[in-house]
């Protein structure tokens, strides 16, 4: 939670009040399988990620339509919506 006024480029810092709201929901509810010293920083780097995306090589992320991993929505047309489904990938030619 600290460090969110630099947060890649943006300043995203909450208010006190819900940093000290969300602060405490983090603590409690935080996943087990991450300690903070080992969990990725970009979703992109996670092995979740890399496995869903095996098949992209890395040519495709290189494309100049695509230029970074995290432009979802390049590929996930519908990723505004919350729509990642497989089905509805359009890789960029
Ligand atoms: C280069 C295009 C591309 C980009 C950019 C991309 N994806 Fe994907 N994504 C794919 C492809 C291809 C698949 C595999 C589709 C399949 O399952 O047939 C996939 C699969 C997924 C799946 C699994 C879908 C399923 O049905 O199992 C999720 C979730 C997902 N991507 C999320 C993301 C997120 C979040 C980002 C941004 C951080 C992202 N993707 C960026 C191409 C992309």
């Amino acid at each position: 939670m600290s460090g969110l006024n630099q947060h890649f480029g943006t300043d995203a810092s909450p208010s006190s009040q819900d940093t000290q709201e969300i602060t405490a929901f983090l603590e409690k509810n935080a996943s087990k399988r991450w300690s903070a010293n080992s969990a990725p920083l970009r979703i992109t780097d996670s092995q979740w990620f890399k496995s869903k995306h095996r098949e992209v090589g890395a040519a495709i992320w290189q494309h100049a339509a695509i230029k970074s991993p995290g432009n979802c929505g390049v590929c996930h047309s519908d990723a505004g919506k919350g729509d990642f489904d497989g089905d509805r990938v359009h890789i960029p030619k």
